[in-house]
Formats: structure tokens, C-alpha cells, sequence
């Protein structure tokens, strides 16, 4: 039925339409349902405590000025701390080069605002990070998907792909959103050297980079285009926008994320910035740099690997032990996801239908790919679940599957939905 507001939204709004995936992943929030769909870190690697005396501490010593409102590129000494926090993964920028935003989400949704206009059309891979895709749409982007495989954005693929006059490539290179996939350095310096020869800023998306559970760090690609450029100054100058968050490696809730860029992107992106919030919370900020100074972020990413590592151990278990054959997965070296590949004749949405009855979620494949695909793949989150859970939730995929598989039915047209869903 239409309301009397139907006629008045913007037309923007078309782009933002709910989709069956986002209907049937509201049922994944019941507390009797093991999810693997949303992307939440454990809240028990949450510092409670150190939070609590943080806050303490900074209404007491500073409790007037926490509480004003900042500026809007953010906290100084954040942003300082941030740089010399960067340094220790070979990023090597000043605060000039730093802006703080509300979350990640927040700087996806600032690069829309300053680069994209209606059709423009943006490199991504495929899939790739649905909020990306989310913020964009808003703004009327068009994507040029590049495939990836066991080693992220297929580069070989990505001259093809440049031809098409993309506004920007967006890539995620550490343990990837959603396919858990890592780009190795050959590709690094390929995806680097492609962008400058066809003049294309790169925008890195790394909320996970800090939480690698085997294997060498690898240096991100602003390192890696500061290093092509021979630049020596520490001011960074490149072709890389780099974003980074505190809601992996202290808790989202804060939403409290930077951005690293040259200094008259950053200028821009504070313009853009002022239009939306002013400022991200000063508290916040106060808070952060309180709990971060003094080297706690550093003991604190090695608890939360540990956790991590442990899960993703787990779940790597129990789909060797629980999943029929015909079925594939990725093995991360980090973040919070694997990417599961199901019998080709199975439609992964379809099969989250039957899985919610099983009590077990996750989410299909297919919304992380801008222009369709990947009828047949799952994305799997390991953090967010106990370890008892993680291998109970898997066994009762795995039976589902299973059983899927014998039945052999072409497609599974007319399964039982949930009695809520249809
Ligand atoms: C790839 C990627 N980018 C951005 C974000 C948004 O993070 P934030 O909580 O900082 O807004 C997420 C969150 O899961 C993410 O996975």
C-alpha cells in the first residue's frame, strides 16, 4: 500500500531497496540460533575494565574538554598516537595524513561524497565488502568487478578491468571481507604499478591487518606505493587512501576508525565531514587515546588473536570433519571470515532457509557481489561464536548439506520457509 511519504523520498532511495537475504538474516539475531552471518567481534575480548578507568580518568582530568565538541579531523594526540601505532606496520605518515572518523563506514561513505558522481564507476572486487557497496549506491556508483580467487583480486584480470576509466580501485588486501582471502606481495605490486600507469588512486580498506594468526605480515599497499614512489619524507604524498578502525581491535561501539591520505584529500574529506557529524565523538576520542597509550592496543591485539585463531582453528575442524564433499572452503591467516563453496546445484539462499530452521546462520554469498554471482557460496564469521558452538553450528550445516546433496534435486524451489518469512 502506498503512504503519503512514498512520493516524497529522493530518488536515491531506489538504490537502497531491502533485500530477501537482509529479511531472512533479521531471523539470525534469535538468541536459540548459532550465527555465523553478522561480522561482530567476541565481547568477551571487549577491555571492560581498562574502558572503566579510561573514562575515569579523563572526566576527571580533563572532563570539560572531553565533553566539548573537537575538531573535526579529530583528537591530536589520537591522531599522533595513530601514526606512531602505524609505524610499527612500516606506515610511515604524520598527522597531517590522519583524519578520524564514526566507524569505517563513515569513511566509505566521505569517499562517496568527494569522488563519485551519478555513474561513475568504481573497481571492485568480486565479491567484496557489502557496506562499501552499500554507501556507494547511495551516490549512484557503477562497478567493474574484478575476480579473485584463493589469492584475492585476480591482477592479471585488473588492466582489463582499468580500461574502463574507474573512479577508484576499492580493495581490501588482509583477510578479506568477506572471502577471508589475503593478496599476496606479487599482486600488491602489480595492483600498484597498474593504478599509476593509469592514474587511479587506490582506496585500502584493512580493518583486519592487525589480526593475523599465522604467516608474516605482509606490508600494506600505501607502504608498498610510498615505497615505488622512492618517497623519503614522511608526509605521505601517494595514490592510496588507507582505512583502518578500532572496532576490530577495541570494540565497534566506540565507532571510532582513521583515515590515512594525502593531506588535500584529507582536507576534503574534513569539508565533507562537517556536513554529516560536525565531528566523530569527543569523549570517545579522549577515551580511546586513554586505553591506547602506553602500549596497551599492542598486548591487547595479541589476546585477541589468540581467541581468534582458536575459532578459526575450530571451524576449519569442523568443516573437514562435517561438510560432504562437493563443498570448499578458503583458509584465512587472519580477520573474522571463511568463504564456503556448496554443491554447485544448491543456491546458498535457499539453503539459509532451511539452515534457520536447523538454528544455524549464515550469510549466502550472493550480496557480496555487486553484479550477481555466487549462487553457491556462504560467508562464515568464526569470532562472533564459542568454540562448542562453532562446531555444533557446523555439524548441523554440514548434515543439511548433506542431505541436500543425496536428494540431488536440481534446485530446491518451494522449500519451507520459515512460517515468519513467507
Ligand atoms: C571491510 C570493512 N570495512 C569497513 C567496515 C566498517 O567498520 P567500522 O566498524 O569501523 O565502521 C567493516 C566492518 O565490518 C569491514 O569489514
Amino acid at each position: 500500500m502506498q503512504t503519503p511519504w512514498e512520493h516524497r523520498y529522493a530518488n536515491r532511495l531506489k538504490n537502497m531497496g531491502s533485500s530477501v537475504i537482509r529479511e531472512l538474516l533479521k531471523f539470525t539475531e534469535s538468541p536459540d540460533i548459532i550465527s555465523f552471518a553478522g561480522g561482530l567481534p567476541a565481547p568477551d575480548v571487549f577491555p571492560v575494565e581498562e574502558f572503566a578507568e579510561a573514562c575515569n580518568k579523563v572526566l576527571k582530568e580533563q572532563g570539560p574538554s572531553a565533553l566539548q565538541y573537537g575538531t573535526t579531523d579529530g583528537y591530536l594526540p589520537l591522531r599522533e598516537m595513530i601514526a606512531r601505532h602505524s609505524l610499527r606496520y612500516g606506515i610511515n605518515i604524520t598527522p597531517d595524513n590522519v583524519m578520524i572518523t564514526s566507524g569505517s563506514q563513515q569513511a566509505l561513505d566521505l569517499l562517496g561524497r568527494i569522488f563519485i558522481n551519478r555513474g561513475d564507476r568504481i573497481l571492485v572486487e568480486a565479491p567484496t565488502y557489502l557496506g562499501a557497496l552499500q554507501a556507494w549506491n547511495a551516490y549512484g556508483a557503477e562497478y567493474v568487478p574484478v575476480p579473485s580467487d584463493k589469492n584475492g583480486m585476480i591482477t592479471d584480470a585488473l588492466e582489463e578491468a582499468l580500461r574502463y576509466g574507474p573512479k577508484f580501485i576499492y580493495v581490501l588486501p588482509n583477510f578479506q571481507n568477506p572471502t577471508g582471502v589475503t593478496i599476496p606481495l606479487e599482486r600488491r605490486m602489480q595492483l600498484i604499478e597498474l593504478a599509476d600507469r593509469y592514474g587511479v588512486p587506490i582506496v585500502e580498506d584493512d580493518p583486519y591487518g592487525q589480526l593475523r594468526y599465522e604467516g608474516e605480515h605482509l606490508p600494506s599497499v600505501v607502504v608498498l606505493d610510498d615505497h615505488y614512489r622512492g618517497n623519503s619524507h614522511t608526509t605521505y604524498h601517494g595514490n592510496v587512501i588507507y582505512l583502518s578502525t578500532f572496532s576490530k581491535i577495541l570494540a565497534p561501539g566506540l565507532r571510532l576508525a582513521w583515515v590515512v591520505a594525502p593531506p588535500e584529500v584529507i582536507r576534503k574529506m574534513v569539508m565533507a565531514k562537517q556536513g554529516a557529524d560536525l565531528h566523530t565523538a569527543t569523549f570517545n576520542q579522549y577515551v580511546a587515546y586513554e586505553v591506547g597509550k602506553g602500549g596497551f592496543l599492542d598486548r591487547h591485539i595479541l589476546k585477541i588473536r589468540r581467541v581468534y585463531r582458536e575459532r578459526r582453528d575450530v571451524m576449519l575442524g569442523a568443516l573437514d570433519s562435517y561438510f560432504p564433499a562437493g563443498t570448499d572452503w578458503t583458509h584465512p591467516e587472519g580477520g573474522l571470515f571463511l568463504w564456503g563453496t556448496i554443491q554447485e546445484h544448491l543456491n546458498s539462499t535457499d539453503v539459509l532457509k532451511l539452515a534457520i530452521e536447523r538454528k544455524v546462520a549464515f550469510v549466502p554469498g550472493e550480496s557480496f557481489f555487486p553484479l550477481g554471482g555466487g549462487k553457491n557460496t556462504m560467508r562464515l564469521n568464526f569470532s562472533n561464536a564459542s568454540p562448542e558452538n562453532i562446531r555444533e553450528g557446523i555439524f548441523r550445516l554440514g548434515k543439511l548439506l548433506q542431505e541436500l546433496g543425496e536428494s540431488d534435486k536440481p534446485k530446491m524451489a518451494g522449500s519451507t520457509l520459515p512460517a515468519v518469512v513467507a
